[in-house]
């Protein structure tokens, strides 16, 4: 308890104290509108870089290399989705011809069931390019990405199944799989079948049910048994420090997919699911004070443990939504534990120099440590929500 007073009370002085360098913002929006325009230049080399029929995958800094993926990869869409920011905010006519050019070789994968990924690769590219060109083409698109994701439905779980079964798990539900609910309500609300609305609503109310440690930290993988009736055999983890642990990107994706849900539902138990999250993160003892998380909240070597950049642009983005939802003291709460991290993922520390990184934005994200994989490295997601949330706080 007494543990929880302090930080709550550091965090609050933290909170004076960014709110008193940047009393109404401003700088900050400055500072994102001169980084927007920075990331056309940045993801035009990013573009050169990648050949027509890849993604951009990562930059390894140390060795300075870059690796590019198939269209089948769970973040192909972040690539075109950013491109797709980028060309709204500076209408720049290059940046949408390669956004359009890259929705062309990704377009194929609407079809795709060989995981629960269709949201992030699907909506994030081709419902940010709907909502911002009206392109009915791209809609069908999206439409028929929700009918694929729901074919992963398993009933007797009342979820999404994340990925097949394998010698690791049985019937894997990743908490990262909230993110992909967007896209069945999102479909549902526009003409589509009412079930996607359904089975998202269904999947979320599990993941409140089963997916949360008694102090709200979200596990990473829960592997269920579709024998029986379905039955939960325990908590795993994938990427996190061990299968208890709070995995920072896991958290991410929680705040994130609970506070996208309430906007999509209004259902209030989503909203209070995202503040008990919320809770979780930024009174944290292992929080640090510049609110980038460290790769996992139960690393060993803390404070010595990598940062996750990737964790923060997705809170930050996420913040920014939540703090739509509520008022006074939480909402100041929220917007500034946002702006601060969207003021260190804007400086020189995280923000790449021009020319600089391969053509990614953000420096010093983790993929998944326990396999010493993208361990430090530039991630197409991190600059994604890096993005989106600039475009969130530029719009407030
Ligand atoms: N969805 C996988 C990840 O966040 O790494």
């Amino acid at each position: 308890m007494r543990l929880i007073i302090t930080s709550t009370l550091s965090f609050m002085l933290f909170m004076f104290s960014a709110v008193a360098q940047n009393p109404a913002g401003k700088s900050l929006k400055k500072q994102l509108q001169n980084n927007l325009i920075a990331a056309v230049d940045q993801y035009k080399l990013l573009q050169k870089s990648v050949p027509q029929d890849r993604m951009p995958r990562n930059f390894d800094m140390k060795t300075g290399t870059l690796a590019t993926s198939d269209t089948k990869w769970w973040c192909s869409g972040f690539f075109p989705g950013t491109l797709w920011y980028i060309y709204e905010f500076t209408k720049d006519a290059e940046i949408r011809k390669a956004a359009e050019a890259r929705l062309a070789i990704l377009e194929k994968e609407k079809h795709f069931t060989g995981n629960h990924d269709l949201g992030f690769m699907m909506f994030c590219s081709f419902g940010t390019a709907y909502r911002i060109t009206g392109n009915e083409s791209y809609k069908k698109s999206v439409d028929t990405a929700a009918m694929s994701l729901a074919t992963r439905y398993r009933p007797s779980i009342k979820s999404i199944q994340s990925w097949d079964s394998s010698s690791n798990f049985r019937c894997p539900v990743i908490v990262d799989n909230m993110m992909n609910l967007e896209l069945l309500c999102w479909v549902s609300e526009h003409g589509g079948d009412p079930r996607f609305r359904e089975i998202a609503i269904n999947h979320a109310n599990s993941t409140i049910k089963h997916h949360f440690r008694p102090d709200n930290a979200a596990y990473h993988v829960l592997d269920y048994t579709l024998a029986d009736g379905g039955k939960l055999l325990g908590n795993r983890t994938w990427q996190g420090a061990h299968d208890t642990s709070a995995w920072s990107r896991g958290n991410a994706w929680a705040l994130y997919g609970f506070s996208m849900m309430y906007r999509m539902t209004k259902d209030v138990q989503y909203l209070e699911q995202a503040k008990k999250i919320a809770a979780f993160l930024l009174t944290h003892k292992n929080m640090p004070n510049d609110l980038i998380p460290y790769w996992d909240f139960d690393a060993p070597g803390i404070p010595n443990a990598p940062r996750d950049a990737s964790a923060a642009s997705i809170m930050a983005s996420a913040f920014i939504e939540l703090s739509g939802f509520v008022k006074g003291k939480e909402k100041a709460t929220y917007l500034r534990a946002a702006e601060k991290m969207l003021s260190v993922l804007s400086s020189p520390e995280y923000f790449a120099a021009p020319g600089t990184n391969g053509g990614f934005l953000i420096k010093h994200s983790v993929g998944a440590l326990p396999f010493n994989a993208e361990v430090d490295f530039a991630i197409t997601y991190a600059d994604y929500y890096y993005v989106e949330a600039a475009m969130r706080y530029l719009a407030l």
